[in-house]
């Protein structure tokens, strides 16, 4: 923005430093990247435009206003579900990168899959795609389906560039996974849909569905060469906006974060008996999205936001009522919300959380922190 100011008799140009609170988030790219490439795998938090090319009528696709409002330069929606940048690309800047490596099928799309696979890497996540197949079927990549394209993938680098190269490669990259709230939404609209409450044992098949299926896909990605994977665990999905408005008072679903807290509890574990056991030399990093979710929801305000319970775009109670569309309202200070729309989480607070799994405090990664782990060298 630029306007004219009365300076005395002097008219002085002013440059507003609107444009400068974006570029302060962005770390500046004085080093060599950290990793070679990323590879991306997961849901829409992570999702940078794969969903753009589904085709059908329910796939979710954050492709109208008011979706990538605050990219910079453009301002336009590429399939992120945020006012600006995502989980994806914060930490591939925090690695050295622009952004997040582009979505799969828009490379393709391009003919560009190859040139980006191996210098930059490709992103695979899919809005709506759970750890399990059988959630939201039909309107996503699902999670395996996302391996099976990364292993067709390394069979095209290879035969672009050896065998050898793509092994180096892959073995020094970063593999970021997000993936299990929409098994949770699922389960809890399956659930509501039954009009009972989950029991032990449903709890216990649920678990045990999640965790046989998300080991399966870190051993699959190890096998295709992973050795660094870095996985974000599943947040406090009772206190969205989305959820909460199911309750009279706003209200967080206690019962629905506990579950999500319990499965993150055996994840844990499940991980780091799978690279102890099986994996061998599989470097890897939990990352704590609850943990760090709750607590910015604990204290919104020493964080600079100002709503923790309510969609900025959106409409109705907590802009819950609706999806963020070019018809929405849109909140006056969308860094001070903790939620974009009804579901997702603002650039800023993804922003925030990117940088707690990066280099934050040891409490939000197990056993090491996304920069410890991209680091490391590997045998
Ligand atoms: C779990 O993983 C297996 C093996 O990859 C797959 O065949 C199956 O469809 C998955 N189940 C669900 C419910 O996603
Ligand atoms: C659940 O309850 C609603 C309203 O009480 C009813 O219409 C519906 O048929 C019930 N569903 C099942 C599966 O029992
Ligand atoms: C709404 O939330 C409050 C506080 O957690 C809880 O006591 C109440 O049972 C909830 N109401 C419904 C309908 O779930």
């Amino acid at each position: 923005m630029m306007g004219w100011c009365e300076v005395g008799m002097m008219k002085v140009l002013v440059l507003s430093l609107v444009a400068g609170a974006v570029a302060a988030v962005r770390p500046s790219k004085l080093l060599p990247a950290a990793v070679p490439a990323v590879y991306v795998f997961g849901d829409s938090t992570l999702d940078v435009g794969n969903n753009n090319y589904l085709p059908g009528k329910d796939v979710p696709r954050a492709d109208k206003p008011y979706y990538g409002i605050d990219l910079p330069g453009s301002g336009k929606p590429t399939g992120r579900f945020s006012n600006g940048y995502n989980t994806a690309d914060f930490v591939a800047q925090a690695l050295g990168f622009k952004k997040s490596p582009l979505a799969y099928l828009e490379l393709k799309a391009r003919k560009m899959l190859i040139p980006s696979a191996v210098t930059r890497g490709v992103s695979y996540a899919s809005a709506g795609a759970g750890i399990l197949d059988s959630t939201n079927a039909g309107n996503n990549i699902p999670l395996s389906q996302q391996v099976r394209l990364f292993e067709s993938t390394k069979a095209e680098m290879e035969a672009a560039v050896g065998q050898r190269a793509v092994r180096k490669l892959l073995s020094a990259s970063f593999f970021l996974v997000s993936a299990g709230s929409n098994d949770f939404f699922a389960f809890a609209t399956a659930m509501a849909e039954q009009n009972r409450t989950a029991t032990q044992a449903d709890v216990t098949a649920f678990y045990g569905s999640l965790l046989s299926n998300y080991s399966a896909t870190i051993t699959e990605l190890y096998k295709l060469g992973a050795r660094k994977v870095g996985i974000v665990n599943v947040g406090p999905v009772g206190c969205v906006p989305r959820v909460r408005v199911l309750n009279a008072t706003g209200a967080c679903a206690d019962g629905l974060n506990q579950l999500a807290g319990g499965f993150d509890g055996a994840l844990r574990s499940a991980v780091a008996a799978l690279a102890a056991d099986q994996l061998p030399g599989l470097a890897y990093s939990v990352a704590d999205s609850f943990g760090f979710t709750q607590a910015s929801l604990a204290d919104p305000l020493g964080l600079g936001f100002a709503s923790a319970d309510s969609a900025c775009c959106g409409s109705g109670r907590l802009g819950a009522q609706g999806d963020c569309t070019p018809a929405a309202t849109l909140c006056a200070d969308r860094d001070r919300y903790v939620f974009w729309d009804s579901v997702h989480p603002s650039q800023r607070a993804a922003m925030l959380g990117a940088q707690a799994y990066y280099d934050g405090p040891a409490q939000y990664t197990s056993p090491v922190s996304f920069k410890q782990l991209a680091r490391m060298r590997i045998g």
